[in-house]
């Protein structure tokens, strides 16, 4: 693939069976019984670690250097085991980088079992991500860190299960790639250029509905968060529909694709505008998923919807009171420009209804106390239909990303309800998380699912498998959900 944004693999894990030219070992110890062929000076240290069930990585020192890691924790649950491997697969890469491994074989992992192999490549592969494409300097190593080969003598992964787990994996990649551009970049306009440009290479249909039809749609939540901007809005339509489709009726991801949130007149102020490049993580994860689910060519109808817009200021910006009609007729008053999130992906919802979908699911950088309860360890969930709510939920232990209910009653509808209007587009001091999702689901008349990732969007620090920035969260989620319809 030739895009630049499938750049972030810089090592990859050969196919199971080809040799390393170089004699460098990454050998995984998960038994006791496995300790008496290390070298001795490392034979008693090893051994108490297991005894104190403690884990480690060391690295020998000889004509070719040798990683040795020892894996005996045993986590409580499947979900923190496969977490642990992806870790593990992680810390495996650093060393390998810090120690300038270029090839290495890796032996040992006979001791995992098949889920627990492909979470330590996922996190291997994962763990490589950097956002260096604007340092000057990192473009030389970046050219030499390109021959890096690790190669797999036990059998890890079939080469097929190895090219599913690239294809979710540079799916991820993308969609990091996307919430990390900034604005300046990546405007919503060059979002749908890019779309256009990955659906053509890996083979879905992007079709881009520009300015002029969104405003004979009379898309009106996009175009009141669009006013104060000189880049038109875009409403992209993604859609992969195999011959072999088992679902009749599409399932559809909608994600929030504002490029960048400044609040609008209601502006962010005291710095918490920093990082708002994200606020298309939710657009970002969507174009990721129907990526891998063409390049997988997973036998499903899917749709992914991305409204785009920035949401910036000028004398023509909407302001606060304004009342504005959204698609499908409902009357709102903007009691709050930064709370536009909602008001694109509520026209993007009302278009969903023409395809009577079996499923819709919504991702976004929604609110800021939906990141306030998750953190950046989880999802915020919310939807009409607890049976795909389970199943998210199970998809979310096997990936990590892992999900959480939050509270979704009735009365929590009453507070967007509208003095002047159909709706208002805040709710108060209470339950900001809900009630945002409550003032979506004026808009559904489907299966519906919500789901809020300002928490786990974006983060500060590097974690485990995981690079500062944007994190692609969702994508490996939407991916195992679609897996477990098999
Ligand atoms: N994009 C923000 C939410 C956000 C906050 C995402 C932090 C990622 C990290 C959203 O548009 C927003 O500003 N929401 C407001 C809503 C409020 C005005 C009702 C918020 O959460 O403060
Ligand atoms: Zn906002
Ligand atoms: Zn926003």
């Amino acid at each position: 693939m030739a895009t630049t944004y499938f750049n972030g693999i810089k090592t990859s894990l050969a196919l199971a069976g080809k040799k390393a030219k170089s004699q460098s070992q990454i050998l995984l110890l998960t038994d006791k019984k496995q300790v008496k062929n290390l070298p001795k000076s490392l034979t008693d240290k090893v051994k108490t670690m297991f005894e104190n069930k403690e884990d480690g990585i060391f690295t020998v020192y000889g004509t070719e250097i040798s990683i040795i890691a020892v894996i005996c924790k045993k986590e409580s649950n499947e979900s923190l085991q496969l977490e642990a491997a992806r870790v593990l697969g992680a810390s495996i890469y650093k060393t390998l980088e810090k120690e300038k491994v270029q090839q290495a074989n890796l032996v040992g992992l006979n001791a995992f079992d098949k889920a627990q192999n492909w979470a330590f490549a996922e996190g291997f592969l994962l763990s490589q991500y950097k956002f260096d494409a604007y340092k000057k300097a990192q473009k030389e190593s970046k050219k030499k860190a390109e021959n890096g080969l690790v190669t797999l003598s036990d059998t890890l992964l079939s080469a097929k299960e190895l090219e599913k787990l690239t294809a979710v994996v540079q799916a991820v990649t993308l969609s990091k790639n996307i919430v990390n551009e900034p604005y300046n970049q990546l405007n919503a306009v060059q979002f749908s250029n890019l779309a256009k440009q990955i659906g053509k290479e890996v083979g879905f249909k992007v079709e881009v509905l520009e300015k002029a039809k969104i405003e004979t749609l009379k898309m009106g939540g996009i175009l009141a968060v669009n006013r104060g901007s000189e880049v038109p809005p875009t409403f992209n339509i993604f859609t992969h529909k195999p011959k072999n489709a088992k679902n009749k009726q599409p399932i559809i991801f909608v994600g929030k694709g504002v490029m960048f949130d400044t609040g609008g007149y209601s502006l962010k102020t005291g710095g918490v505008m920093q990082t708002m490049k994200c606020d298309m993580a939710g657009g970002a994860a969507v174009l990721g998923t129907l990526t891998a689910a063409a390049a997988l060519e997973l036998p499903y109808y899917i749709i992914g919807l991305v409204p785009a817009t920035d949401n910036k200021i000028s004398s023509e910006a909407t302001v606060v009171d304004d009342i504005i009609t959204m698609y499908d007729g409902t009357t709102v008053e903007v009691q709050n420009t930064d709370a536009e999130g909602r008001l694109i992906l509520a026209d993007a919802l009302s278009y969903a209804k023409q395809y009577k979908p079996e499923l819709v699911i919504d991702l976004a950088t929604l609110t800021g106390a939906a990141a306030a309860i998750t953190g950046p360890y989880g999802i915020a969930m919310m939807g009409n239909t607890p049976e795909w709510q389970n199943k998210v939920k199970v998809a979310g232990e096997k990936t990590y990303e892992r999900v959480a209910e939050l509270p979704f009653w009735k009365e929590l509808g009453d507070l967007v309800k509208g003095e002047v209007s159909d709706l208002k587009n805040i709710g108060g001091p209470v339950a900001g998380a809900s009630t945002a999702g409550k003032f979506l689901e004026h808009f559904t008349d489907y299966n519906w699912i919500h789901l809020d990732i300002a928490g786990p969007a974006f983060i500060k620090e590097n974690k485990g498998y995981k690079a500062p920035g944007g994190t692609g969260v969702g994508v490996r989620l939407l991916l195992e959900l679609l897996q477990q319809e098999k």
